[in-house]
């Protein structure tokens, strides 16, 4: 399968770097050239790690020689799949699409990665929207063995069984989602993380002791507070504050201990400090 990645940053080289370890031939594309050298670095250094783990069998060389790294889209015109992981900015995605319109192929399939924005708001933009869904990858895309598979309006029930079927070649776990915002897992995870964050704002308890609870009492493998931090903040606060508009439920209003800190530039683990100090 030809498979072309939009966007080079935390979630493109993961996705292009899992397409390429199951045997296909991958276009990584992005704006920046120096995004494209990260990129590089960072897949080369995560084939080292999961090659001396045992955890890929095949020379890191020659999956790593699967992907090209270019600054030009039309090279991954023949894609089989478009993968789209550009920044979460509506204007950004559509003004894309634009381009993925004209180099798409009939049976081309095109999915984003986006994590708020509606499939259905950004099918739209797309000329074919019964092969146009959500693929949601989690991050570290290479360690996390779960994707949302995100279904439009529009969205043809043969791509769907295809995404499903392509998830689960790159050895992980599709589950499906009606486009509803935060799909299945942020809708649940951040009024989470918001109430951790209230316990901590009202003095419940120490961010050592929420966190613990949760690990050691709900078996999760990290508490709430850490587990923000590791997403990035500012990133948490985006999530809820798409979800408190289109829910308009006080239960995803981002708290103000999250966007002071946000405000502070304490973005979490990133940064170097957000609930805790790295
Ligand atoms: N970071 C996460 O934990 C996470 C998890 C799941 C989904 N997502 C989603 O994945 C997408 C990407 O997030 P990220 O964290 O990898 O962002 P990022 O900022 O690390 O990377 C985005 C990349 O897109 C590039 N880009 C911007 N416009 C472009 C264009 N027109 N063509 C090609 N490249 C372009 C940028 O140069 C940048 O390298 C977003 O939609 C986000 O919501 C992120």
């Amino acid at each position: 399968m030809n498979v072309t990645v939009i966007g080079a940053g935390t979630m493109g080289r993961g996705i292009a770097q899992v397409f390429a370890q199951v045997g296909n031939e991958v276009v990584l594309t992005d704006v920046y050239q120096k995004a494209l050298e990260t990129a590089a670095n960072e897949i080369q250094k995560s084939l080292g790690k999961l090659h001396s783990k045992g955890a890929i069998t095949e020379a890191p060389e020659l999956v790593y020689g699967r992907i090209k790294f270019t600054e030009d889209l039309s090279l991954g015109r023949d894609a089989d799949i478009f993968i789209e992981a550009v920044l979460e900015k509506l204007e950004i995605k559509e003004a894309l699409y634009k381009q993925l319109n004209e180099i798409a192929g009939e049976n081309s399939i095109i999915a984003s990665n986006t994590s708020s924005i509606s499939i259905n708001a950004l099918s739209a933009a797309i000329k074919k929207p019964e092969n146009f869904l959500g693929l949601h990858f989690f991050n570290p895309v290479p360690i996390m063995k779960l994707v949302e598979i995100i279904k439009g309006v529009r969205t043809s029930a043969s791509v769907v069984e295809k995404a499903i079927e392509i998830t689960r070649q790159l050895g992980k776990e599709p589950v499906t989602s009606q486009d509803f915002p935060g799909f299945i897992s942020n809708r649940i995870l951040m009024p989470l993380i918001r109430e951790a964050i209230l316990a901590l704002e009202e003095g419940v308890s120490s961010r050592e002791d929420i966190d613990k609870t949760l690990k050691l009492g709900m078996n999760h493998p990290m508490g709430p507070l850490e587990l923000a931090d590791f997403i990035g903040l500012d990133v948490v606060q985006d999530i809820m504050a798409v979800l408190y508009e289109e829910f308009g439920d006080p239960r995803f209003k981002p708290p103000v201990t999250l966007r002071n800190l946000v405000n502070a530039r304490k973005l979490g683990r990133k940064s170097g400090e957000g609930f805790y100090k790295y």
